[in-house]
């Protein structure tokens, strides 16, 4: 096994069969009904989007409109995965951080403003219903498409979650993953010095390497996902990795989010519709 790897990710993607086509996506003026700054630099928001709510698999995302009303910009929306969902309370929740003029705008939204979402939007995850071992793995932000796989947990299957982050206070998910059911949990940070990819290498051979898990899905980090293939390729297990892009449309039409892989004469997949989820090809 290599130790560091250059080529990017997005090049190496395609798109998965899973055969079954993703929910419609549909639009609601969302009202907020809690948000509020949560650990290190982000922010949690809770929307009410019923049908949102109700028909988003896990894997897909939403697009945000930062202008309120009557304003003129940002006049692009942005895209955000959905960490949880309830189908019963009619919600969706969202962890995001504050990077740009958009999302700063989304932060100045308070409990009661209404705001455009658009969703649920892309493909999810697949688990083929034979999955019994699953692993994910979550750098920062990037955790957050990974949560509501944790939320679909089949009873039966065992989950290890790895949420890795700048320190203690950027991992995202380990509570969740533990009230979800998780088998296990590993955080790593890189102020510990926990984080890197030989140590994690590591730690997942010792505790994985006897029952390996058929499925590994990934976010937020190329080195990891990296990682994340060599391993599989070990177990002969499947990488499922959720891409990002800058995204003006979200639905298809800009073309704008095309993942750049070339070697055949279509088009490259685009990442807000034929991903974000993907299928990571084999070193
Ligand atoms: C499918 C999907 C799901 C996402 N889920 C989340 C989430 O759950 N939480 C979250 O915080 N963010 C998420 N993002 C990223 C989020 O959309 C961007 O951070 C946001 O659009 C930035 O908007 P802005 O106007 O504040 O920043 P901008 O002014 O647009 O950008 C500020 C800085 O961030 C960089 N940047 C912006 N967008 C991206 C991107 N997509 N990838 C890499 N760098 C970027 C820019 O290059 C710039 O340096 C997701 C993106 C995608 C495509
Ligand atoms: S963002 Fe417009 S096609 Fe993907």
């Amino acid at each position: 096994m290599t130790t560091t790897e250059p080529r990017a990710v997005r090049d190496h993607v395609t798109p998965l069969a899973t055969g079954t086509a993703a929910p419609k996506p549909t639009w609601h003026h969302a009202t907020v009904l809690e948000h509020r700054p949560e650990a290190d630099r982000y922010q949690y928001l809770r929307l009410h989007a019923p049908t949102i709510a109700r028909t988003a698999a896990a894997g897909q995302f939403v697009m945000l409109t930062a202008a309120r009303a009557g304003e003129r910009g940002p006049v692009l929306p942005r895209p955000m995965a959905i960490y949880r969902r309830d189908a019963e309370e009619g919600t969706i929740e969202v962890v995001y951080g504050v990077v740009g003029d958009g999302t700063r705008k989304l932060a100045t939204f308070a409990a009661g403003d209404t705001m455009l979402v658009v969703g649920p939007l892309g493909q999810g995850f697949h688990l083929p219903a034979d999955t019994t071992r699953l692993l994910l793995v979550g750098r920062g932000i990037g955790t957050c498409s990974l949560t509501t796989v944790a939320q679909d947990l089949a009873s039966g299957t065992a989950l290890t979650a790895v949420a890795s982050g700048r320190t203690p206070d950027a991992v995202i998910g380990a509570g969740f993953y533990r009230d979800c059911g998780a088998e296990r949990v590993i955080t790593v940070t890189d102020t510990e010095g926990t984080s890197g990819v030989e140590h994690l290498r590591g730690l997942l051979l010792s505790t994985l390497d006897s029952a390996p898990p058929q499925q590994i899905l990934t976010c937020g980090s190329d080195r990891l996902a990296w990682l994340c293939r060599q391993l599989a390729d070990r177990w002969g297990a499947e990488v499922q990795v959720s891409l990002e892009a800058h995204m003006a449309c979200g639905l298809g039409y800009c073309h704008g989010c095309a993942t750049g892989t070339r070697g055949g004469p279509e088009e490259s997949p685009l990442i807000c519709k034929d991903g974000p989820v993907f299928r990571l090809e084999e070193a």
